[in-house]
């Protein structure tokens, strides 16, 4: 394991978000269960970080690290050098279980973060409008959670959140509900956002394809107990296209990306695979 000072690790290269010895557990029929494991990542200002790994490695709580929602057992998480104690505007969160207001319309979803950071209401409905017509909700604008499916309440929450502008996107497995079209739609979306406007991304999926399709770095995630397994460079250019995916480099790095989520038991025991990166 290479142990990286954080200290300096911020002198090369200033980390928009570090996670520094991060560990969390939890008390499973009376023994310690470690959903993470000491671990450790920066991600440099506008990066796009993808995560992958099997169900249960701790993904989404790593995520509710980041957006102030749990505290680690130990170690910190730190954003923009001050140590993460709860939610802030600068980090826009889309959960896995997209959590929108039942009582509220699509509309009033969306527009409930702007009103929260102060924006009248004539330009909370502009803004709305915009970010519901983007995830093609338009129809439904006015129509209440329960009346959509699972992917349309998916789309709404990924409005709500880019709504409120925050240059740090968290999402977690946001374009898990959705049809295929749809999904490449919304990569390409966010991608175009992500270099129009420069955000950093967390961005959790089971897909390996659209890890490395989005990602500057792909972080592969093992489990019992929750650690980094893996951090694979994408030195594919910036704009991805359609045909990229077809590309042998692509077709390359997805294979070391699957071979990476799929094989773990295969490899070497923990304490001899990185589980402490840098960007
Ligand atoms: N509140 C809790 N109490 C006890 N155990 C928990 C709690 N929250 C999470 N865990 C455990 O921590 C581990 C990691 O959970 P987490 O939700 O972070 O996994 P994940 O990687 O996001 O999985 P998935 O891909 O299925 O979403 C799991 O084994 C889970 O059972
Ligand atoms: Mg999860």
């Amino acid at each position: 394991m290479t142990a990286t000072s954080p200290l300096a690790a911020e002198a090369a290269t200033p980390a928009r978000i570090s996670v520094q010895g991060v560990t969390k557990t939890y008390n499973l029929a009376g023994k310690e269960f470690f959903a993470l494991d000491n671990v450790s990542l920066d991600v440099a200002d506008n990066e796009f970080i993808t995560v992958v790994g099997p169900s249960g490695c701790g993904k989404s709580t790593l995520m509710n690290v980041l957006a102030g929602l749990d505290k680690p057992t130990s170690g910190q998480a730190v954003v923009d050098g001050k140590v993460v104690s709860g939610p802030g505007p600068e980090r826009g969160v889309i959960f896995q279980q997209y959590a929108l207001f039942p009582w509220l319309t699509v509309r009033k979803n969306v527009e409930f973060g702007l009103k929260t950071a102060g924006l009248g209401a004539k330009e909370r409905r502009e803004k709305a409008e915009h970010f519901i017509e983007m995830v093609g909700l338009s129809q439904f604008a006015d129509a209440l959670p329960k009346m959509l499916s699972g992917g349309m309440k998916q789309r709404c929450a990924i409005a709500r959140a880019y709504a409120v502008d925050p240059t740090i996107l968290l999402m977690d497995e946001p374009f898990g509900a959705l049809d295929a079209l749809t999904r490449v739609k919304l990569q390409e979306q966010l991608l175009d956002t992500w270099s129009q406007e420069k955000r950093t991304v967390v961005f959790i999926t089971h897909d390996v394809d659209e890890a490395v399709y989005l990602a500057n770095r792909v972080v592969v995630m093992a489990a019992r107990p929750g650690r980094i397994f893996d951090v694979i460079d994408v030195d594919l250019p910036y704009p991805r296209t359609e045909e990229m995916r077809l590309s042998p480099e692509f077709t390359a790095l997805r294979n070391r990306v699957w071979h990476s989520v799929y094989h773990q038991n295969t490899r070497t025991a923990a304490g001899s695979t990185p589980s402490t990166l840098t960007a």
